[in-house]
């Protein structure tokens, strides 16, 4: 029944959006609590639906990254198990809204950590969990994962073939919108980032149509899925080149607080010296938890070659005096699970951008001592702040063009060696959202601030890390930005990916 007006209910779209009215809807939604989920109901994916109450409506909830994610409660959830299911499921919720606007979300590993961006509060939430298979493909030295996968799943099925691809550096994120936001992989300074490595993604549109995105299918729309986010579709499928795989080095290492001015140094040698060691990827953390209570620099170290101890790392490990070190031979999937992140407290991300120079992150390390000082004595209960630095160097963005190109615009920077900056800070209680969310503005905004002071600052703003607060998709530059309004308009005409699913950032909202 529902298939036979999709056709007529294509065309009447924008105006049935623009037609709808708080009145007619709120009397809507009294004669069906929930519009959307009955339509749901009415189609085959009735088998695939999960509803408040159900122990499995409550599992999925609980399994996202930020309680605040976790506290919004769908009307149902619909878990589709393939391609064709998913734009059943579109077809439906885009049909059924000539009635009532059935907003959606788009949920793949669930670890965006601000609320609503895979969740949605009255509305569906299609949950592509159980598209998750990972498929080496041999001959054609690629694997197709499924977005519902986790990076675990990817790295424990390479690893005992000698063969691995760039992934998440954290075992539960998901592969969906990690690699839709760009993606950075401990395999970055040798491949690229992750988005640069699909050779092909498999995309449910607006009207319910599958295509493949490539080189040489659909390229427009390849170009704009590798950082452009949840713009354009629903991807069901990744194909990702592989490369040879013989374990690694790394592990993370602590060290008091008092020798960050050392590690500082020797993140911008190491980042400065990438394209001569490019299997080394580092990252650089100051960290304070409430659980530990003391002031602490926490490393990460990881080498694409199990070799021990490479001479990429020597001005790290002469820094004396660490408290712990795991480092070791190890597989990418261990190092994966050691970044695992807990699912029990609200989080705020923020990202910035900023020249690899040393005043920046002295600077950077003042204010956040600052905000760690008035965090200390304001806040409650169990708390952490981590704030990352790592290199985002020009091998990150040198190859892309070759590939099919990204719309991140980091071309833009040619060969300047940059920074990307990330506080992650995690704390309970909304009663303190405000005090928390602040540090993490005040952290981004300062720095921002002192970095334009001394001409080191740079646009661009890492959409996977960017707070709701942030405007990442303008950051990729006009010409991207021109690049990925065509892109909606040709293959969401209507704009269902912009009216009907309003989590993630917004192409339609920038200006
Ligand atoms: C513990 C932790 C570790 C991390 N480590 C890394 C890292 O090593 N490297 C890195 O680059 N980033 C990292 N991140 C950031 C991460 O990339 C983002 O949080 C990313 O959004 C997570 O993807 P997800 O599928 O789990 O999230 P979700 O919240 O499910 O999705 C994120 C966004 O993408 C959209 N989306 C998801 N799947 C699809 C799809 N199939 N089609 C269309 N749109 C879709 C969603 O609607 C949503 O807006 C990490 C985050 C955490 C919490
Ligand atoms: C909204 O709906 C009510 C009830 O159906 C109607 O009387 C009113 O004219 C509508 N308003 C608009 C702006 O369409
Ligand atoms: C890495 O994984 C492979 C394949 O599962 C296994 O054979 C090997 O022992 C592991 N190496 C280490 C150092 O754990
Ligand atoms: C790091 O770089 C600085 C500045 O270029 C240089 O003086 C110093 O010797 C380097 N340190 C090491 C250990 O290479
Ligand atoms: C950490 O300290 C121990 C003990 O001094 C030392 O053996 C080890 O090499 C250090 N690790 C690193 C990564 O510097």
């Amino acid at each position: 029944m529902i298939g036979t007006i999709a056709l007529l209910a294509v065309a009447a779209l924008p105006a049935a959006f623009a037609q709808q009215n708080d009145t007619s809807e709120a009397a809507l939604s009294f004669l069906f609590p929930d519009f959307c989920c009955t339509a749901l109901t009415l189609s085959p994916l009735r088998e695939r639906l999960l509803f408040p109450g159900q122990t499995a409506y409550e599992s999925r909830l609980d399994s996202y990254f930020d309680i605040k994610q976790q506290a919004i409660t769908p009307n149902c959830i619909v878990q589709p198990r393939n391609t064709k299911e998913v734009s059943l499921a579109v077809k439906t919720l885009t049909v059924a809204s000539i009635l009532k606007p059935c907003k959606f979300a788009i949920r793949s590993g669930g670890h965006t950590p601000y609320a609503g961006a895979s969740n949605i509060e009255d509305g569906v939430t299609i949950d592509l969990r159980y598209i998750n298979a990972v498929e080496y493909d041999a001959k054609n030295s690629l694997v197709k994962v499924g977005p519902g996968s986790d990076w675990d799943k990817v790295f424990t099925t390479l690893e005992p073939l000698g063969v691995i691809t760039t992934g998440g550096r954290s075992s539960t994120v998901g592969v969906g919108g990690l690699t839709l936001g760009g993606g950075i992989s401990y395999f970055s300074p040798e491949h690229g980032l992750i988005c640069d490595n699909v050779l092909e993604f498999e995309v449910v549109l607006a009207d319910g149509r599958i295509v493949t995105a490539s080189k040489t299918s659909n390229p427009d729309l390849f170009t704009v899925l590798k950082g452009g986010n949840n713009n354009f579709g629903i991807v069901t499928a990744f194909k990702f080149g592989t490369f040879d795989y013989d374990g690694m080095w790394g592990g993370l290492v602590i060290y008091p607080e008092t020798t960050v001015q050392d590690q500082f140094k020797a993140l911008i040698n190491f980042s400065n010296n990438i394209d001569k060691n490019p299997k080394g990827a580092a990252i650089v953390m100051p960290v304070y938890q409430s659980a530990v209570g003391a002031d602490l620099i926490l490393n990460a170290y990881d080498y694409a070659e199990p070799v021990p101890r490479p001479a990429a790392y020597d001005e790290f490990l002469k820094i004396p005096g660490n408290i712990s070190d795991s480092t070791g031979i190890r597989n990418m999937s261990s190092l994966a699970e050691e970044l695992a992140g807990a699912t029990t407290h609200s989080v705020y991300f923020g990202t910035l951008t900023f020249a690899n120079d040393l005043r920046v992150m002295t600077e950077a390390h003042k204010i956040y001592k600052d905000v760690l000082a008035n965090l200390k004595a304001k806040a409650k209960g169990d708390w952490g702040i981590y704030v990352l630095y790592q290199p985002l160097p020009p091998s990150y963005w040198r190859q892309s063009a070759a590939r099919g190109g990204n719309v991140l615009g980091l071309e833009r920077f040619k060969e300047q060696v940059l920074c990307l900056y990330q506080p992650y800070i995690s704390w309970q209680g909304s009663e303190q959202d405000a005090l928390f969310q602040g540090a993490g503005a005040d952290l981004i905004n300062k720095i921002r601030d002192y970095a334009k002071s001394i001409g080191a600052d740079n646009p661009y703003l890492y959409l996977d890390y960017a707070d709701k607060t942030q405007d990442p998709l303008a950051s990729y530059g006009p010409e991207n930005v021109k690049k990925m309004k065509a892109a909606a308009k040709k293959y969401d005409p209507l704009g269902v990916f912009q009216n009907l699913v309003p989590g993630g950032f917004k192409i339609s909202k920038v200006a």
